[in-house]
């Protein structure tokens, strides 16, 4: 399973690179205004700092809904960084965005996914990531997890290739069941991904392996 961190704070992409588990970064238009990125000129250099940190897929989000629009950024967003994926929307547009973007062997992440029928979509326009949203569908009384499911038997019936991207993550919980779920990739805040390192019989256990130590040394 990939591990993608879900920020735009450069800080916390550093210190999850600098950890060796990083495999990307995922960014959306919140994210970057929650770091105080704004206009297009300051955006486009941010994306291109996160780029020289991490090593793998960094995904930008377009801001126009319409295929034109979506085309023309997604194309200036590519050609910025050979790591950046277009990050595209659920929406009708953004599916034929997606599919003239596959075409051309430009990666793709569609992204606000809340259904299996959305995901089916995505796929057969040959995104390469895929964005269920658990969070969110969790903060509606939904089970987002089970959306992680359902989309992961749909695309191993058919052999989709379409990479599912367990997004909206606000847990250390949601990463471990996404991985018993089979999503190909989580892409989380520093938080949650720090979460995963901690367990109470550790400190404890090497607490006393020190003290041990001490008293024959
Ligand atoms: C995914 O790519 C989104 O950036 C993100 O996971 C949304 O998460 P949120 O629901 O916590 O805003």
């Amino acid at each position: 399973m990939k591990f993608f961190i879900d920020t735009a704070n450069l800080d916390q992409i550093k210190e999850a690179q600098d950890l060796g588990i990083l495999d990307g970064v995922t960014t959306n238009p919140s994210l970057m205004a929650k770091e105080g990125i704004t206009g297009k000129e300051n955006i486009l250099e941010h994306y291109q700092a996160i780029c020289e940190i991490v090593t793998g897929d960094v995904s930008a989000e377009v801001i126009a809904t319409d295929l034109e629009g979506m085309i023309r950024e997604g194309e200036e967003l590519a050609n910025l960084h050979e790591q950046i994926v277009i990050k595209l929307p659920m929406i009708e547009d953004g599916v034929k965005a997606c599919k003239y973007f596959s075409e051309q062997d430009i990666k793709t992440n569609v992204t606000l996914v809340f259904s299996p029928g959305q995901a089916i979509l995505a796929a057969k326009a040959g995104a390469t990531y895929v964005s269920p949203f658990i969070g969110r569908l969790d903060d509606i009384s939904t089970d987002g997890l089970n959306l992680i499911g359902e989309i992961r038997m749909i695309y191993d019936n058919y052999g989709f290739e379409t990479q599912i991207l367990a997004a909206s993550i606000r847990h250390t919980m949601h990463i471990i069941d996404c991985a018993k779920l089979r999503a190909d990739v989580i892409t989380s805040p520093l938080s949650s991904i720090m979460g995963l390192l901690k367990h109470p019989l550790t400190d404890i256990g090497l607490e006393k392996f020190l003290a041990d130590y001490k008293k024959g040394n």
